[in-house]
């Protein structure tokens, strides 16, 4: 989310606005964020959101299977009973809590998670 008057990401203290909780859809939401590394600012990069009952989880949009976004069809990352992360290359199954690869080419191995927390009027706030 940005600031309209600055046009700056919008800041919660030292966490970033990235959306509400209501954006995202049972099967997860996709973002690209720019203003996420330092000294790249320009740099977008991929990140998504799935929720686990009142949890909300994040992690780099990257398989660790090839480097591949999980995602084929915008915003769905789960399996179609929403008990697990997929990736839609090869159908690896990842943990929503801690994105641990459970079934697939790459158990074992962990998604990238982000430090996802969710404050009181619902806003998804990044960072720690
Ligand atoms: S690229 Fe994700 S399971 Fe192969």
């Amino acid at each position: 989310m940005i600031d309209n008057d600055t046009n700056k990401p919008k800041m919660r203290g030292n966490r970033r606005v990235i959306c509400h909780v209501s954006d995202i859809s049972e099967a997860g939401k996709g973002l690209s964020l720019n203003n996420i590394i330092k000294d790249e600012p320009d740099r977008k990069l991929d990140l998504f959101l799935v929720t686990n009952g009142n949890d909300v989880h994040g992690y780099f949009n990257i398989c660790p299977h090839q480097g591949v976004p999980l995602d084929l069809k915008p915003d769905t990352f789960l399996d179609v009973e929403r008990n697990f992360i997929q990736c839609s290359t090869h159908s690896a199954k990842f943990q929503k809590h801690d994105g641990l690869c459970v079934s697939g080419p790459c158990t074992g191995s962990k998604l990238m998670k982000l430090p996802i927390t969710v404050d009181s009027d619902g806003a998804v706030l990044l960072g720690s």
